[in-house]
C-alpha cells in the first residue's frame, strides 16, 4: 500500500456547514420546510432559472425532469453513452427507450450532428451531459432541438458553476438536473435539483417529487381541508431541510470551490503539456468548465491504459475511469445494444483516466499527483 492516498474527488465540509446543519436540526421542520425553499431560491439565483425543485438525488432530478418534460412509455430520448448510467436509466424508469449519439472526440460531449441522425417520430427529448463540468455545444444542440420541436434536458450533474458564452450552467436548455453527491462541486450528502424557466415543467416536477399529489384550495373548499388528490404516479423524492441547510452553506462557497478546481486544472495542464504520450482535456471556445473531472487519455496504444492506471493506483492516486459506455452494461446489452455503436465514445473510454481534482486538494497533493503521472507516463507509455 502507498503511504498516502489522494482520492479523485471528495467533499469539503467546514465548521460553517456543521453549524448550518445543526441549526436546521433545531428548527421546526426536518423536511418540506422553509430551508428547502431557501435552497431552491439560491439555486435559481445562481442558475438564472425561474424555478428550482430540490430532490433527494441527481438520479431523482433526472427522473422528475424527464417526466415533467413529457417523456412516457414508448418515447425515445437521445443522450450520450459517456455518462453515468443514471442518465439513461431515468428514461427506462418511464418506459422510454434510449438512443445513444456519439461524442465529440475533443471534449467528450455529445456531438450535435450525431444527435440529428437519430431524431425520429418518437424522439421526445435530447439529453446532453456536461461531461466533466464542460457545457455541451448548446448553440448547435438547441438548433437541432428547435428544428424538430424537441425539449433539451441537460444532465448538469457535473457542471454547477460552469458557464457557456457568459451564461450559467442551468440556463442553457429547457431544464437541467444537478447532483449534490459528495464528489460533486457542492454537496448535500445525497441530493439533486431540477432548474427550469418553464412553469408547467416546474410544477410537474414538484408534484412528481411528492407522489404526484396536489392540494387545490378550491377543491379543499368543497371537500374539507384534509383533501388532496394524487394525479400522477409520483415518488417520494423529497429532500430534508437539514440537507438543504448544508446545500445553502456549500453554495455560499461555490465560487471559491470552482476557482480552486480551475487552479488545479491549470497546474495539471501546464505540467503535463510536454508529455506527448497523454492527451489533455480540451476546452471549447467561450466555455468555462467547472472541472468536476480532469480526464487524461493515453495517446498511443490504448492497451497501456490498464498498466498506467494500475501504476498510478499503486503510487497512491485514487484515479478512476469516467465512463464505461452506458450500453456496454449487461442491462443494456440484454436490451440488444451492441459494442461498436458509438466508436468515438468507446475509444475515449478505452484511453481515459480521471486524475484527482477537488477543492480541498492541497498544493502539495497536486505536486505529488503531477510527479507520479509524469513518472508513470515515462515508465509505461513512452
Ligand atoms: C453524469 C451524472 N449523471 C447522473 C448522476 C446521478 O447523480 P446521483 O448520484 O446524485 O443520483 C451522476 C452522479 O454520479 C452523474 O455523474
Amino acid at each position: 500500500m502507498a503511504e498516502r492516498f489522494v482520492p479523485y474527488g471528495r467533499q469539503w465540509i467546514d465548521e460553517s456547514d456543521i453549524a448550518a446543519v445543526s441549526s436546521a436540526l433545531e428548527g421546526e421542520f426536518l423536511t418540506t420546510g422553509p430551508v428547502v425553499q431557501e435552497f431552491e431560491d439560491k439555486l435559481k439565483s445562481i442558475t438564472a432559472a425561474s424555478h428550482a425543485v430540490a430532490v433527494n438525488s441527481g438520479t431523482a432530478a433526472l427522473h422528475a425532469a424527464y417526466f415533467a418534460a413529457g417523456v412516457s412509455s414508448g418515447d425515445e430520448i437521445i443522450t450520450t453513452p459517456l455518462t453515468f448510467a443514471a442518465t439513461a436509466n431515468a428514461a427506462r424508469y418511464l418506459g422510454a427507450n434510449v438512443r445513444f449519439a456519439d461524442i465529440d472526440p475533443q471534449t467528450g460531449n455529445i456531438d450535435a450532428d450525431s444527435i440529428e441522425e437519430l431524431v425520429s417520430e418518437t424522439t421526445k427529448i435530447i439529453v446532453p451531459v456536461d461531461y466533466g463540468g464542460l457545457p455541451a455545444d448548446y448553440d448547435r444542440i438547441n438548433i437541432v432541438a428547435r428544428k424538430h420541436g424537441l425539449k433539451v434536458v441537460t444532465d448538469a450533474c457535473h457542471s454547477i458553476g460552469a458557464s457557456y458564452k457568459g451564461k450559467p450552467s442551468g440556463s442553457l436548455s429547457t431544464a437541467a438536473a444537478f447532483s449534490f453527491h459528495p464528489v460533486k462541486t457542492v454537496t448535500t450528502g445525497e441530493g439533486g435539483a431540477i432548474v427550469t424557466s418553464e412553469s408547467v415543467l416546474a410544477s410537474r416536477a414538484a408534484r412528481f417529487r411528492t407522489h404526484g399529489i396536489v392540494r387545490d384550495p378550491a377543491v379543499q373548499e368543497e371537500h374539507g381541508d384534509w383533501f388532496y388528490q394524487m394525479v400522477d404516479l409520483g415518488y417520494n423524492y423529497r429532500i430534508t431541510d437539514f440537507q438543504c441547510a448544508l446545500g445553502l452553506s456549500q453554495l455560499a462557497k461555490l465560487g471559491s470551490f470552482v476557482a480552486r478546481r480551475r487552479e488545479i486544472a491549470r497546474r495539471y495542464m501546464e505540467a503535463l503539456k510536454p508529455l506527448s504520450s497523454l492527451w489533455l482535456p480540451m476546452q471549447s471556445e467561450g466555455s468555462e468548465s467547472a472541472w468536476h473531472l480532469f480526464v487524461v487519455r493515453v495517446a498511443g496504444d490504448a492497451a497501456k491504459r490498464r498498466p498506467f492506471f494500475d501504476r498510478l493506483r499503486r503510487a497512491g492516486l485514487g484515479v478512476q475511469v469516467h465512463y464505461i459506455p452506458v450500453y456496454w452494461h449487461p442491462y443494456y446489452t440484454d436490451l440488444g445494444y451492441e459494442k461498436g455503436l458509438c466508436p468515438v465514445a468507446e475509444d475515449f473510454y478505452n484511453r481515459a483516466v480521471s486524475l484527482p481534482i477537488f477543492p480541498k486538494m492541497t498544493d502539495d497533493e497536486v505536486s505529488f499527483c503531477i510527479e507520479e503521472v509524469i513518472k508513470a507516463a515515462r515508465e509505461i507509455l513512452e
